[in-house]
């Protein structure tokens, strides 16, 4: 029969046009061309009314068959070609794992926060708490409760930043430990009270108008000039060594009496006298001294039943000298080289 015949061709064809689709909307277009109303399935189909039943009958089955065989074969086009459009999405998108990855810039504690850390962690362990006060005090308690009244010469040492008459940026944290003496109203004390100060100094090499402070005091019944010794002697061990010595040298401070100058052993020479201790083998570090009664009875304790000592360190001094810092502007120039000496330091 000529009809079975050109049916027989039709798959041929689809096979051939087949090969060069290769996009869905192809496809699509090529589904239209061969199953469409106008295409030639429909086009035999339509020439059958002339045929005998028996003819109709085997060309019906035939046709059912090729249209089932070009849905198939235009399916698995389909399948293909979307697993062709799956895996070249895949390649384009693969990530290279072996690629230089983008650094990330991790920060470390800077090296004045670290000794505030160190010295917390000692003193907590020996008992004390750590204070905190306001960087803008009154003059009242920065210098008048601490023995240093107005026109007095030592203020001069600690000339500072005038908000007004009253008001200042404090030069040392020492009113801190006011403030707790007027809270604890005569009971004992032990604190250190690190923090922010600011004197009208000129910058240069080691000094700055603006550095840091960690201050002890200790009241109670019975604290002498020995429990101070101990107390500076830990630090000098927690923070330059236990080889490490100090001695404490007659000074004065207005809210000391008896006042010392505390030196810490040379480390360059152990003490036998180099250029970094000017010959002396001693560096001086910090000052101290037994609380003056003045100072006590002006903040509510009675000298005859309480006493005890008081210490300052200068933060940036001890941390110069631990880690051999030339110039005190390095901790505030926020230069990334600097700073990334310290990652490792713990
Ligand atoms: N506050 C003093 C200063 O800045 C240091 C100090 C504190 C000295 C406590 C003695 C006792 O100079």
């Amino acid at each position: 029969m000529e009809e079975i015949k050109e049916l027989d061709g039709i798959e041929e064809q689809l096979d051939k046009e087949l090969e060069n689709v290769d996009d869905l909307n192809k496809l699509q277009q090529t589904k239209a061309n061969f199953l469409g109303k106008k295409g030639p399935l429909a086009q035999v189909m339509a020439n059958m009314r002339n045929l005998t039943i028996e003819a109709k009958k085997e060309l019906g089955m035939k046709s059912n068959q090729i249209r089932k065989n070009l849905e198939d074969k235009i399916e698995s086009k389909r399948q293909e070609i979307e697993d062709l459009i799956i895996s070249k999405k895949l390649e384009s998108e693969k990530i290279d794992v072996t690629l230089p990855g983008v650094k990330f810039n991790v920060g470390s504690i800077h090296p004045l926060n670290q000794t505030i850390m160190d010295l917390e962690d000692l003193y907590i362990s020996m008992g004390y708490t750590v204070a905190t006060g306001p960087e803008i005090e009154t003059d009242e308690y920065c210098f008048e409760k601490l023995n240093l009244p107005k026109g007095h010469p030592a203020r001069d040492m600690q000339d500072t930043f005038y908000i007004n008459p009253e008001l200042l940026l404090r030069s040392q944290t020492s009113p801190v430990q006011v403030r707790k003496m007027l809270e604890e109203e005569g009971k004992p004390i032990k604190i250190i009270c690190p923090g922010k100060v600011y004197r009208r100094d000129s910058d240069d090499a080691t000094h700055s108008h603006q550095f840091m402070q960690c201050e002890g005091l200790v009241l109670g019944k019975d604290i002498t000039l020995s429990d101070l010794k101990g107390a500076l002697l830990e630090m000098a061990h927690k923070m330059f060594g236990e080889d490490r010595n100090i001695r404490l040298r007659p000074s004065f401070f207005p809210f000391t009496e008896p006042s010392v100058e505390v030196d810490v052993s040379c480390g360059i020479c152990g003490g036998k006298g180099c250029p970094t201790c000017k010959g002396s083998g001693w560096i001086e570090v910090l000052g101290a001294g037994m609380v003056n009664d003045n100072v006590l009875r002006m903040s509510g304790y009675d000298p005859q039943k309480i006493q005890g000592f008081a210490f300052g360190m200068g933060v940036e001094r001890i941390t110069m000298l631990k880690y051999k810092i030339d110039d005190i502007r390095n901790f505030y120039l926020n230069d990334v080289r600097f700073l990334d000496q310290f990652k490792e330091v713990k």
